[in-house]
C-alpha cells in the first residue's frame, strides 16, 4: 500500500511560497495556523498535504499570489535569505516584494547578473534540475589570454572534482594583450562551476556576469534593478513550452 507523503507543517508553509522555514515556525508558534480547523502551534506537526486543510490567518495557502522576479544582481550581495554575519543579501534589493520568493539557483558573492526569484517551487525545481538542461550563459573575463586548445577543452568538457562537465558552448569575444573575454553557456549549475572550469584549463575568472537563463535576458535592467516577469516569459519557462520549442 502507498504511504501518504507526510510533511511537517513548517515545510508545508514554506513550500507554498509563503515565507522561509524560520518565518513559518514563528507564525505557527504564535497561533496563526490551523490544520483541519484546529490551531496547531508545533512546527513539526505532521500534515498530509493531500487530505489536511491548512489555513494561515484563516486563508487557504493556494491563494498566495505567484511572483517571478528577475533581478540584476550586483557583485557583493549574497544569494541567501539572511547572513549570520550581517552582510548584504539579494533580499536587501527587493524591499517592495511582499511575497517570500526563493532564489532559483545561486550566484557567488562576486558574480553579478541575472538571478530569478520566485515562490513557484515547481518551476524553480524544474529550472534547477540539471536533467532539464536549462541553459545559463555567462560573460567571463579570464585572467590570461585563452588559447584555441583551452577554448576547445572548455567546449568538450573538463574534469572537476565532482565529475566531468557536459559540453559547453564557448564563443571568444575579444582579447587584450593580457586577458580574454568569452561567452560560455552551460546546462548544469554546479557550485562555482564556471570558475572551476576556467581553473581546470589553467586560467582564472576575473569577472563573471550571468547574462541569460533559458529564454530570459537582462535587457532593459540596470545593475541592482528588478522587474516582474511578463506572462509570456513565465509561459516560455514552463516545461510544456520547452517541449513545444523542441518539436
Ligand atoms: N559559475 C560560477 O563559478 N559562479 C557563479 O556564480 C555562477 C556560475
Amino acid at each position: 500500500m502507498n504511504q501518504p507523503v507526510l510533511k511537517t507543517l513548517d515545510r508545508i508553509l514554506s513550500k507554498a511560497g509563503l515565507g522561509s522555514r524560520t518565518e513559518a515556525r514563528s507564525w505557527i508558534g504564535s497561533g496563526r495556523v490551523s490544520v483541519n480547523g484546529r490551531v496547531i502551534q508545533t512546527p513539526d506537526h505532521w500534515v498530509n498535504p493531500l487530505r489536511d486543510k491548512v489555513l494561515l490567518d484563516g486563508k487557504p495557502l493556494e491563494r498566495v499570489e505567484r511572483r517571478y522576479i528577475l533581478l540584476y544582481k550586483p557583485k557583493g550581495y549574497l544569494t541567501t535569505y539572511r547572513d549570520p554575519e550581517g552582510r548584504k543579501t539579494v533580499y536587501d534589493l527587493l524591499p517592495k516584494v511582499n511575497e517570500f520568493v526563493g532564489t532559483v539557483g545561486r550566484l557567488d558573492l562576486d558574480t553579478s547578473g541575472l538571478l530569478l526569484l520566485t515562490n513557484d517551487n515547481d518551476l524553480a525545481e524544474y529550472i534547477t534540475n540539471p536533467e532539464h538542461h536549462v541553459s545559463k550563459m555567462y560573460m567571463v573575463k579570464a585572467s590570461t589570454v585563452l588559447t584555441t586548445e583551452q577554448l576547445d577543452q572548455l567546449r568538450n568538457g573538463v574534469t572537476l572534482d565532482d565529475g566531468p562537465t557536459r559540453p559547453a558552448q564557448v564563443t571568444p569575444l575579444r582579447n587584450t594583450p593580457k586577458y580574454s573575454f568569452i561567452e560560455i553557456t552551460i546546462s548544469e549549475g554546479r557550485n562555482r562551476q564556471v570558475r572551476r572550469m576556467l581553473e581546470a584549463v589553467g586560467s582564472k575568472v576575473l569577472k563573471l556576469v550571468r547574462v541569460r537563463l533559458g529564454p530570459l535576458s537582462l535587457t532593459g535592467l540596470r545593475i541592482g534593478e528588478w522587474r516582474d516577469l511578463t506572462p509570456a516569459e513565465i509561459a516560455m519557462l514552463r516545461p510544456s513550452a520547452k517541449a513545444k520549442r523542441k518539436s
